[in-house]
């Protein structure tokens, strides 16, 4: 123990990798549970800038031990890529361990991803058309190739064969594609198989000895909570379960594992893809934030929807992942701004109005924010390192987030540095800042 969980508690892309690789100096084990290359995150380090898809950037503290469990659906050769690139730079990847049940994407499962998107038309979800909902669809129909399955030549292609005979109708148009002949993908993936081998591990094992040594184990969500498949906008969400509660199922710990789960939002609200969206900013002020908060895509640089904060949509978070600690990024695009709204309710068709998330997709698509105006300010916040140091309007616009959503505030972001956050009380006296410790030194 601690076993500490992060994921995000907005759409995805809410600054997780920051604090992943700020709570992770002290961490003993780092894990990531789910998602896979659909995922990136960039954090900079004395001024030099890293991107991840798939290896937690705990792997930058040199033998620090990181996994990718087996919750993960893995593309080997992006991967293998991140790996090289890592190595190229000279950094230390003796901690790294793969779990041999994590589920692999592979060539058939990146052209069903575009080929079904295609297909869907208008109706389109908007993917990464990584092969992630594929390779998901694949596991739980009994499918799957697994990272074990790339270290015996004969499994391998059988489990080839049985995987792609049920596709044979929707693969006929790339029946010509050399990534689909079964010999060369066959060898291809060995090759990867023979690269990663090293890595290779029992990562679930791997979670309880460090647990049960009273040593700190970090899990690594993607994605965010109304992503989820099962709790966020279906259909428009991925294919895994980014709430905390995957935190177990996708690396082995059980429930009581868990001490602490910190949720991880913005200041305001982003969204990539399709998708009801109730607090989406689409005018002149939307694309002001959007610049001032580069919310470009890491994985796919696509530019992301922008709207103001969703109370309704953050508190559905809470509950649903029982956050302990929320952590605010991105405070400072918001600098400048006037006025700020809040979303505290919603105003639905027919004058209807909810103070809870609705449980209806038609509902939830009519949608549109009722707010709180709520003062703004002027003063550049990037050097604010306490929150005495930041302008009243900030705190209080802080308090009321809180407040509304009943967890306290461990961590404000207010800008892309590392060194660029605050801790709050909240945050000092958590277990998760016991393993941080230096950094608030
Ligand atoms: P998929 O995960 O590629 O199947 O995409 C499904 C939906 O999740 C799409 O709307 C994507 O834009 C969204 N999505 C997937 N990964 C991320 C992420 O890391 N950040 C934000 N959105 C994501």
């Amino acid at each position: 123990m601690p076993g500490i969980v992060i994921v995000g508690a907005q759409w995805g892309d809410e600054g997780k990798g920051k604090i992943t690789d700020l709570l992770a100096e002290q961490a003993d084990l780092v894990i990531r549970f789910q998602g896979g290359n659909n995922a990136g995150h960039t954090i900079v380090r004395e001024g030099v800038k890293w991107k991840f898809h798939l290896i937690p950037s705990g792997i930058l503290y040199p033998g620090k031990l990181c996994a990718v469990g087996n919750g993960v659906v893995v593309d080997p050769k992006v991967l293998t890529e991140e790996l090289e690139g890592l190595r190229a730079k000279g950094v230390d990847l003796s901690g790294l361990r793969i779990s041999a049940n994590a589920h692999l994407i592979m060539p058939y499962h990146l052209l069903l991803d575009t080929a079904g998107e295609a297909r869907l038309g208008k109706l389109q979800i908007g993917t990464t058309r990584r092969g992630i909902g594929p390779c998901y669809a694949d596991k739980a129909a009994r499918l799957g190739i697994r990272v074990q399955d790339l270290l015996d030549p004969k499994i391998l292609k059988k489990k080839i064969v049985a995987a792609m005979e049920p596709k044979r109708l929707t693969l006929r148009p790339f029946a010509k594609s050399p990534e689909l002949d079964l010999q060369s993908m066959t060898e291809e993936y060995l090759t990867y198989g023979h690269r990663i081998e090293r890595y290779i591990a029992d990562t679930a094992k791997l979670v309880w000895d460090t647990l049960d040594r009273d040593d700190t184990v970090l899990f690594e969500g993607a994605q965010g909570t109304l992503l989820d498949i099962d709790h966020g906008t279906y259909p428009f969400v991925t294919s895994s379960n980014p709430v905390a509660a995957s935190a177990c199922t996708g690396s082995g710990a059980g429930p009581k594992d868990i001490d602490e789960i910190w949720g991880i939002a913005k200041a305001y609200a982003t969204r990539v893809g399709a998708g009801p969206f109730p607090t989406e900013l689409d005018d002149e002020l939307g694309e002001s934030i959007r610049e001032g908060g580069g919310e470009y895509g890491t994985t796919t640089g696509r530019p992301r929807r922008v709207g103001w904060i969703d109370l309704v949509a953050l508190r559905y978070a809470v509950r649903l992942n029982t956050l302990t600690h929320l952590v605010i990024t991105k405070l400072d695009v918001l600098s400048g701004l006037g006025s700020l709204r809040v979303c505290t309710g919603y105003r639905g068709a027919d004058e209807a109005t909810f103070k809870h998330y609705p449980y209806h997709q038609s509902v939830l698509h009519q949608a549109t924010g009722a707010y709180e105006d709520l003062p703004g300010w002027d003063d550049d916040i990037t050097e604010c390192r306490t929150e005495e140091d930041l302008p009243t309007a900030a705190r209080d616009y802080l308090a009321f987030l809180s407040e509304f959503v009943g967890v306290p505030i461990a961590l404000v972001g207010v800008g892309p540095g590392r060194e660029q956050i605050i801790w709050t009380d909240a945050g000092r006296s958590s277990a998760a800042s016991a393993a941080s410790a230096a950094q608030r030194a």
